[in-house]
């Protein structure tokens, strides 16, 4: 779940600038995620070698495809896919500074000339229609400040047939911002056009977060010297308000797939 807020250019660069520098903060997420953690992906989001898994499995792609990784941070997860699976990979993400890491990234990965990232949104990504013959998003989406948006442009981007698998989290009844008018993601992808072909839970994610408050609280000294105070504050504050409202979320993981278009009759043969 993680509350705190990547929607803003400057803050998700300073985000991913910190990560990068690797330190007490990122060995802190290694231990927290301890037999689930993918080391090489060194991932800004909850992804573990379950997720990676389902992705596999569930984008159905072949090598040589293309495949897009929306909010793609320092590439990790796009680029460990791309691999696993033989394709090539676009990232977008809002943050100039994510996408130069995620470059400078690339080749531990991929051949020359596999993968490329661009700075963009999610609801102006700069990919022509159709494009991508899978999509990626690791809990990156939530931070669209227009969903319906991101989901209509996701559904633009995709070819017909294609699939999207991307991370999102819900609140539930009971959390101090639950509101009942407010759609779910399956709802806005089907109103944006997409079939909703899985939605699976991840209620192990709540249990990395929680770990991590923890190390972080365990640490507060040290992180004070790596960080500074003002940053440690803020990972506390987080902690502190996150953790009471984490049995009113849900974690999810949805695959949805963009309609290929409907087959005309056989055609009749010549004789
Ligand atoms: C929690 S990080 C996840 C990064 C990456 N997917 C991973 O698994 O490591 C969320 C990412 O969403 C990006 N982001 C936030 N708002 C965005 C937007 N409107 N359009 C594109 N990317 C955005 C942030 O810059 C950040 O890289």
């Amino acid at each position: 779940m993680g509350d705190f807020d990547l929607s803003l250019r400057e803050d998700a660069d300073r985000f991913h600038a910190a990560r990068a520098s690797g330190g007490l903060q990122l060995r802190l997420v290694e231990q927290a995620f301890g037999e689930e953690y993918p080391a090489q992906v060194e991932p800004s989001s909850s992804c573990t070698w379950s997720v990676l898994a389902e992705m596999v499995r569930r984008l159905r792609l072949a090598p040589g495809e293309l495949l897009v990784d929306l909010g793609c941070g320092r590439g990790g997860t796009g680029l460990w896919l791309a691999r696993a699976l033989a394709t090539r990979l676009i990232g977008v993400d809002l943050s100039p500074v994510g996408v130069k890491l995620a470059a400078a990234r690339a080749t531990d990965f991929l051949p020359e000339g596999r993968a490329r990232f661009q700075v963009g949104t999610f609801e102006s990504t700069g990919l022509p229609d159709a494009c991508a013959d899978g999509v990626v998003s690791m809990d990156a989406l939530p931070f669209a400040p227009d969903r319906e948006a991101a989901l209509r442009e996701l559904a633009r981007i995709l070819r017909p047939g294609a699939r999207a698998v991307f991370t999102v989290g819900e609140r539930l009844p009971g959390h101090p911002r639950y509101d009942p008018a407010e759609p779910g993601w399956a709802e806005r992808a089907a109103r944006a056009g997409l079939l909703v072909e899985a939605e699976l839970e991840r209620p192990e994610e709540a249990a990395l977060w929680l770990r991590l408050y923890e190390l972080w609280e365990q640490h507060e000294a040290e992180l004070r010297v790596e960080i500074g105070d003002e940053a440690t504050e803020q990972v506390l504050i987080e902690a502190r308000q996150a953790r009471p409202v984490m049995r009113h979320h849900r974690s999810l993981l949805l695959t949805v797939r963009a309609s290929a278009p409907a087959r005309g009759p056989a055609s009749v043969q010549a004789p």
